[in-house]
């Protein structure tokens, strides 16, 4: 049986009515022992139950796990299609190649880039402007899934000249100055090239995880007119 959000509280409130029945047994509605009873018991099954569902997301978020791919997805190409069945877009990975910066990354070489990519980011603090997976602020663009954004291919690989839409993401992020797309502008943050090519790495294997179609309609970008 496939066990959700509904499964999850009907049997956490099942379980409180029936054990609160036996704990108050004999005991009148009217009677305040009877309700602090059934306060403690309710307290502790959610307390239980939030404790087996932290575990739970932690290893539905895991790296490896179905939603979230191990770092050498960075290896294939990554696509976004509806799901009808789920109602949302859903990532799909591979099957065919599409190398980034034309090099085979072993998995402890993608995880050793993605690592850099994510120190990177946060030591300029991206999140004070972007949000990444839903966290962060709301000046610029959410970042979840910036390495599908159709801009690269359709705008910005001949604006930066660039061959491949990694080295068009790769000299916006050294000179987003430069190649502006928006009336709000990127600054520059002083990011090298080794540093940028980490980012994009990260920013590639982030738009392979499976966020239940986060951003919304992504794909219809409000920010470029082409
Ligand atoms: C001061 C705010 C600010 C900070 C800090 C910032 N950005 Fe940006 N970023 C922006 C704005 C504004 C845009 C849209 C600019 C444009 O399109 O010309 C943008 C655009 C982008 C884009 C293009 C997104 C898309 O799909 O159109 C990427 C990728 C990006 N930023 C990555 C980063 C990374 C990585 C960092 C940290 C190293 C960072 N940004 C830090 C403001 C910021």
């Amino acid at each position: 049986m496939k066990v959700g959000w509904l499964e999850v509280t009907v049997a956490t409130l099942f379980l409180t009515l029936v054990l609160g029945a036996v704990w108050t047994r004999g005991r009148n509605w009217l009677d305040p022992e009877f309700w602090k009873r059934y306060a403690i018991i309710g307290s502790a099954i959610m307390f239980i139950a939030l404790i087996i569902l932290t575990f739970d997301t932690l290893a539905k978020t895991k790296i490896g796990s179905d939603r979230v791919p191990s770092p050498t997805v960075i290896n294939y190409k990554i696509d976004y299609k509806y799901d009808p069945e789920k109602g949302y877009f859903k990532p799909v990975i591979g099957p065919e190649k599409e190398l980034l910066f034309g090099k085979e990354y072993s998995e402890e070489e993608a995880m050793e880039l993605i690592v850099k990519g994510k120190l990177v980011i946060q030591s300029r603090a991206c999140m004070d402007c972007h949000t990444l997976l839903g966290n962060g602020a709301y000046y610029a663009p959410d970042l979840t899934k910036a390495w599908l954004d159709p801009k690269w291919e359709k705008v910005m690989i001949a604006a930066t000249q660039s061959k491949t839409k990694e080295e068009a993401m790769v000299k916006f992020l050294m000179h987003p100055d430069k190649y502006a797309t928006w009336t709000r502008r990127m600054p520059n943050l002083d990011i090298d090239e080794e540093e940028a090519k980490a980012v994009v790495a990260y920013l590639k294997w982030m738009a392979a995880i499976n966020t239940n179609g986060f951003p919304d309609h992504f794909g219809e970008s409000k920010l470029v007119k082409f």
